[in-house]
């Protein structure tokens, strides 16, 4: 074991806090991309194990290790053969088993992401549904004759380009795929195909997980009528799930996705989570028009999701004061019963330090203000340590998505290249050999290892951003009030029975005058951040935060 292995490592175990998911900082594993342990160039779960005190150390209390089942892989994962074994490349069971066990050990919780949208079109189900219209799985996936003409159907499109219907000679029908051909439709009006899906998901909640991630989550039924989407008008585009070259944003997406039978398969999933208490489920919501209200429908109450993932901050747009106002101005009062999970990165999304620009003094600020808001956060594996967005050329473009829409849109795989570990080795210390996608010589530069003893550095930072968070109970589990928000600062309070914090973020290039709250207030020094204070009052320098707990009330 190096040093890095080692330092800090906490072996608390797990605390028993059924509410753990409140206000929790998740971070996001991409399995291919983390750690190869066996030399075939893909990251596995033996490599997580052995990264598994670097995680623990940075302060995080869950991981979401992104799918690691069976699959031909061609959507890396996102195309599931088997939902209840590993899938070689990534090890066995027995790992898995033993990810958990080490896992727990370090105080780490496990969410795993369930694909129950579409399966791959390798799947044993697939297969003996496409063999013949009566066979026992025949209705497991969405079939439908073609129009008189031979088209497909309806409109529906395929977010990864290209009609949604693929034409299957077998059965002389189409089917539908949401996303690939090779990622046909689950058909979730089948009451077999429910139960199916809760018995997989009863599988690992048995092997001991902590949560799920559900992918694609609004995506599960379809309109059983089959009506076409209507257009939506260019000027109500946005590229907020899609990127704007994808003409999956011409349509009003009524039809394909979202329907209301939804509702019924998530309160029969959450029945099954609540007989494994603490344990939790965040729903990826994946909707341009309408994402706040179908959170604040899959969050309703307490027997639907506990958390949905927002795309808010996923987009291109810049995270201005006035911006971010609006997002939190709209969840509190659209999402009403629900909980919020932020996050900035993911496998999908260009990394942010490039998508909106910013140099590190304005990620640190962001960072905090994310680790600040009211809400869980998921954090990508790599914006610890400040990484951009790899240049992947054509020649070793993977991502199917990538390729279909290059060069406009290139892809995912810039978000999605090895993780630097040192700075000593050809591959950063990812793997002995080539790995699936080239390692970026500036992450190199960035590499974990050259972060961990500097104090100074980004990965620093993100650490004791992450304690800051946890040692203020308002900030995990307190309502937020927003204060001001405009281009130059953001401001708001966090309250949690009775205790409050102010947090302060200076967004401009100049030095701010920071009005505290009516009442008594001392700033909190424990925060990374510099500020002046004066005799008039509290300067914030440019891109620093400042945070102030109320004295009046206990803290
Ligand atoms: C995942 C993607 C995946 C898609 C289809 C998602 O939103 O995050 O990576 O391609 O679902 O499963
Ligand atoms: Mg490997």
């Amino acid at each position: 074991m190096s040093k890095m292995d080692t330092v800090g490592m906490p072996d608390q175990g797990l605390k028993n806090d059924p509410d753990w998911w409140r206000g929790a900082a998740i971070y996001q594993i991409y399995p291919r991309s983390f750690q190869d342990s066996n030399g075939d160039g893909i990251g596995d779960l033996s490599g997580i194990i052995h990264r598994l005190p670097y995680i623990a150390d940075l302060g995080v209390d869950a991981i979401w290790i992104s799918p690691f089942f069976r699959s031909p892989m061609l959507d890396f994962g996102y195309d599931v053969s088997d939902y209840r074994d590993v899938d070689p490349m990534f090890g066995t069971l027995d790992d898995f088993d033993a990810l958990i066990e080490r896992a727990h050990q370090l105080g780490v919780r496990v969410i795993i992401d369930l694909v129950l949208s579409h399966s791959s079109a390798q799947h044993p189900w697939f297969k003996e549904s496409r063999a013949s219209r009566d066979n026992a799985k025949s209705d497991w996936y969405v079939w439908a004759d073609a129009k008189p003409d031979g088209s497909p159907p309806n409109n529906w499109l395929s977010i990864f380009g290209g009609s949604a219907w693929e034409w299957d000679g077998e059965r002389m029908q189409y089917y539908l795929h949401n996303f690939l051909s090779e990622q046909p439709d689950l058909n979730f009006h089948n009451p077999e195909v429910q139960n199916e899906l809760l018995d997989i998901t009863r599988f690992w909640l048995e092997r001991g997980v902590d949560g799920f991630r559900l992918d694609t989550v609004n995506f599960y039924v379809h309109d059983q009528q089959l009506r076409d989407n209507p257009p939506l008008p260019e000027e109500e585009r946005n590229d907020n799930t899609a990127p704007s070259v994808n003409p999956y944003n011409f349509q009003d997406h009524l039809y394909d996705k979202t329907r209301p039978e939804n509702l019924n398969f998530l309160r029969r999933f959450r029945a099954l989570l609540d007989e494994y208490p603490g344990t939790t489920a965040v729903g990826e919501v994946g909707e341009s028009q309408r994402g706040m209200e179908v959170q604040a429908a899959y969050t309703a109450g307490d027997d639907l999701l506990h958390m949905c993932y927002d795309f808010a901050f996923l987009a291109n747009a810049y995270p201005t004061g006035g911006h971010v106002g609006d997002i939190l101005e709209r969840f509190n009062r659209i999402v009403t019963e629900g909980w919020a999970c932020w996050a900035y990165s993911n496998h999908d999304v260009v990394r942010h330090a490039t998508r909106w620009n910013m140099d590190e003094p304005r990620l640190r600020l962001y960072a905090a203000l994310l680790m600040s808001l009211k809400g869980s956060v998921c954090l990508y594996q790599g914006e610890e340590l400040g990484l951009t967005e790899a240049y992947v050329a054509y020649e070793d473009l993977q991502d199917p998505y990538g390729k279909r829409f290059w060069p406009k849109f290139k892809g995912r795989d810039g978000a999605r290249t090895p993780f630097p570990w040192s700075r000593d080795n050809r591959n950063g210390g990812f793997s002995d050999e080539k790995p699936w996608l080239p390692v970026a010589m500036e992450h190199v530069q960035r590499a974990a290892q050259s972060q961990a003893d500097d104090s100074g550095s980004m990965l620093q930072f993100y650490r004791d951003m992450l304690a800051f968070r946890k040692a203020h109970l308002p900030i995990l589990k307190g309502d937020i009030t927003l204060i001001s928000a405009d281009d130059t600062r953001l401001c708001f309070e966090r309250r949690h029975q009775g205790a409050r914090v102010f947090c302060a973020f200076n967004l401009s290039d100049t030095v701010q005058r920071i009005e505290l709250p009516q009442g008594a207030w001392d700033i909190d020094r424990g925060a990374p951040f510099t500020f002046i204070e004066t005799a008039e009052g509290t300067d914030l320098p440019p891109h620093q935060a400042l945070y102030a707990i109320a004295s009046d009330t206990p803290a």
